[in-house]
């Protein structure tokens, strides 16, 4: 089974710390993501003092595990970098997001576990972290994942919902769609 379908969050950690080359690996997937106009405005900021990331995980009610967890990566965006287009259209959201997925699915081929940590748009998540580590104000953090070896992994579960695949126009069925199965 492929890495997205055994991808879980995973919110309790080992205490045994991650190799550097698993590390490295687990970044290039973020530098790897898709990116409007090719524009990469990602930076990274590997958060691994205990007291650090107990800072972090007291910014936000729902980021306890960063206490456990061996390493923070902090998912920011450069906003000078992001390329705006003649709409004034910013695509960062959407650049921002697929390398902290790319991040999630490598750290689930390293035999890692991790979890998606919702940072920006909350101002006061972002303010705390900005002040901390020094965010530059052109620098936001988007999301930090907590990382480490999982003491518990949940089981995969199949979420494909046919009801809502529609072919060639909305709410349009085909008769001939295969019948997804649970694999
Ligand atoms: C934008 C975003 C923000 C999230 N923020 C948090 C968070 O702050 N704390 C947390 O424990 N999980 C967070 N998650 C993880 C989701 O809760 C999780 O992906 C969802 O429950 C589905 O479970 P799964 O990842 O195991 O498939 C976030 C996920 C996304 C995409």
């Amino acid at each position: 089974m492929s890495v997205i379908f055994r991808r879980r969050s995973v919110r309790s950690f080992l205490t045994k710390s991650i190799e550097r080359d698993k590390l490295e690996r687990v970044l290039r997937a973020g530098f790897e993501a898709p990116s409007a106009y090719n524009k990469r405005p990602w930076e990274f900021i590997v958060i691994t003092a205990q007291e650090d990331r107990a800072a972090v995980a007291e910014m936000s009610p729902y980021a306890k595990m960063l206490g456990q967890a061996t390493v923070a990566i902090a998912v920011c965006v450069n906003l000078l970098v992001g390329k705006t287009d003649s709409k004034q259209t910013t695509w960062w959201i959407q650049d921002l997001s697929a390398a902290t997925e790319n991040i999630l699915l490598q750290a689930v081929e390293e035999g890692l576990g991790a979890v998606w940590l919702g940072w920006y748009p909350d101002e006061d998540r972002v303010s705390a972290f900005s002040a901390r580590f020094g965010l530059p104000s052109h620098v936001l953090p988007f999301s930090v994942v907590a990382l480490g070896y999982p003491a518990k992994t949940p089981e995969p579960v199949f979420r494909l919902d046919a009801d809502r695949i529609y072919y060639g126009a909305y709410g349009k069925k085909d008769n001939k769609a295969p019948e997804y199965r649970r694999i």
